[in-house]
């Protein structure tokens, strides 16, 4: 869904969104319009406020309507998916039914490898391959804990639910030493938003199960986060 390039400093890295939708594996590709540019910019909005809030991250700054400068990093080769509400994989895997309430979050990795198809792995996996260190998997998941908690409320304010999504992280290299750092996009390509009242998708499980949509439920995510024109609202924001 994207195409990385080098930034205009050293260290930074240029992130261009682009159209492209694929889902399970990339055995389904397609196209939903515009959602490179809305992307951009939700990603943006979620990553600012995330580091009002002290999580680190690499987001750097937007500087168009498809790309945005971030920091260069080296990605721990782990998807770090959180769960409030069963669906998806877990539910096809473990059979409990979509739209359950789990007891409690889940936190879940997958080592990002397309030729396995990305397994899932356990937390002594990843140190017995070291795939990331101790210390590095506990700032992990402190900090998908955190930002779990902020935008379970950010969109509960605009009243969708947030089922589960996918983080990466990313090691910043300071001479021989390094930090971990929130990386790659948060968008609705990797989180599964259900509208509170109705439940209606506005992720891309629209695309990912051909409900249709998909352009729509982009645009009223970004809508509902103040970032698309619209008569009534703040005049920063652009038109698609
Ligand atoms: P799952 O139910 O398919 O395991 O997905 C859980 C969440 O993680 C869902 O919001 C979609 C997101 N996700 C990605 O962003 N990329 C991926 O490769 C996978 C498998 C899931
Ligand atoms: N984007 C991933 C893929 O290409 C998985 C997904 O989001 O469904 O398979």
């Amino acid at each position: 869904a994207k195409i990385l390039f080098e930034g205009p400093e050293p260290g930074t890295i240029v992130q261009y969104f682009k159209d492209d939708a694929t889902a399970f594996n990339a055995q389904k590709k397609g196209t939903i319009q515009g959602k490179g540019v809305i992307n951009n910019r939700i990603s943006e909005y979620v990553f600012t406020r995330l580091s009002h809030i002290g999580i680190p991250t690499h987001f750097i700054r937007r500087i168009n309507m498809r790309e945005q400068v971030v920091r260069q990093v080296e990605i721990i080769p782990i998807e770090v998916v959180v769960r409030n509400v069963a669906a998806g994989s877990i539910s096809k895997r473990l059979g409990i039914p979509e739209g359950e309430p789990l007891p409690h979050t889940l936190i879940e990795y997958y080592l990002k490898d397309d030729a396995l198809e990305d397994p899932m792995v356990a937390e002594e996996h990843i140190a017995c391959f070291g795939w990331a260190s101790n210390e590095e998997m506990q700032d992990i998941s402190a900090m998908a804990i955190r930002v779990n908690d902020f935008l379970s409320g950010m969109f509960a304010a605009i009243n969708i639910r947030l089922i589960d999504f996918k983080l990466e992280f990313g090691r910043l290299w300071v001479g021989d030493y390094s930090r971990v750092i929130l990386a790659d996009e948060i968008s609705p390509d990797g989180c599964r938003l259900w509208d509170m009242t109705t439940g209606e998708k506005l992720d891309k499980d629209r695309f990912r199960r051909d409900l249709g949509g998909e352009e729509e439920a982009y645009q009223e995510v970004a809508r509902r986060l103040g970032l698309l024109q619209d008569e009534s609202g703040p005049s920063e924001v652009f038109d698609l």
